[in-house]
């Protein structure tokens, strides 16, 4: 323990308030790393998805590759389709809040619109459905001066209410990979972002 920083490189302190400059170049050197395979443990975490039929028509897994892949033939750009392939991610953890764990993911790595549209598409899907519910379809009204309310709308349209058909055939979640590890190898906005890196992002 020459360098005073132990085998395997951890920093020493016992308290956070305790911590040095060399522990936390120990602990930075281990974030970078860690995070370069952000984008692995969220396809990861995606997959949990497959089988997971919820009396849908199409298992979430597939309903998000479905979503995903109608925005990519409609022409859409590649952080546009990686929101529609994550949106849904958050129906494992976040069963009372799904968009929200989705936009927490992707917050950092998208624009504001795009985050705008991932975290209030529940609201917005219901006008295909809340109405069987005893729900009000018409709860995304409350947003209907926001300068985003329509590309939601249009994303649920066209998108993400149409993609429940077992019939149509959806690329494989191979096909996304390279644009999920693009759009996460880049991020904008985040606390953690010195200002030269958000400059240069
Ligand atoms: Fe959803
Ligand atoms: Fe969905």
């Amino acid at each position: 323990m020459a360098d005073g920083h132990g085998a395997g490189g951890q920093a020493q302190f016992r308290e956070m308030m305790e911590g040095t400059k060399e522990d936390w170049e120990i602990i930075s050197e281990h974030s970078r790393i860690f995070n370069k395979g952000l984008a692995k443990r969220v396809l990861d975490h995606l997959r949990l998805l497959d089988g997971d039929f919820g009396g849908f028509p199409v298992d979430r897994l597939e309903h998000s590759l479905q979503t995903a892949t109608r925005a990519h033939r409609d022409g859409r750009d590649e952080e546009y389709v990686v929101c529609a392939l994550l949106h849904d991610i958050g129906d494992t953890l976040g069963s009372m809040n799904h968009p929200d764990v989705a936009a927490a993911i992707l917050k950092p790595f998208v624009s504001e619109e795009n985050l705008w549209m991932v975290a209030n598409h529940g609201v917005f899907q219901g006008y295909y459905f809340f109405e069987h519910l005893g729900l009000d379809r018409n709860m995304r009204d409350q947003f209907k001066d926001n300068p985003h309310f329509q590309r939601c709308a249009e994303f649920c349209h066209k998108y993400d209410q149409k993609a429940f058909d077992p019939e149509y055939q959806s690329e494989p979640l191979e096909f996304f990979e390279p644009m999920v590890e693009r759009v996460f190898s880049k991020p904008k906005n985040s606390i953690y972002l010195r200002k030269t890196e958000e400059a240069s992002a």
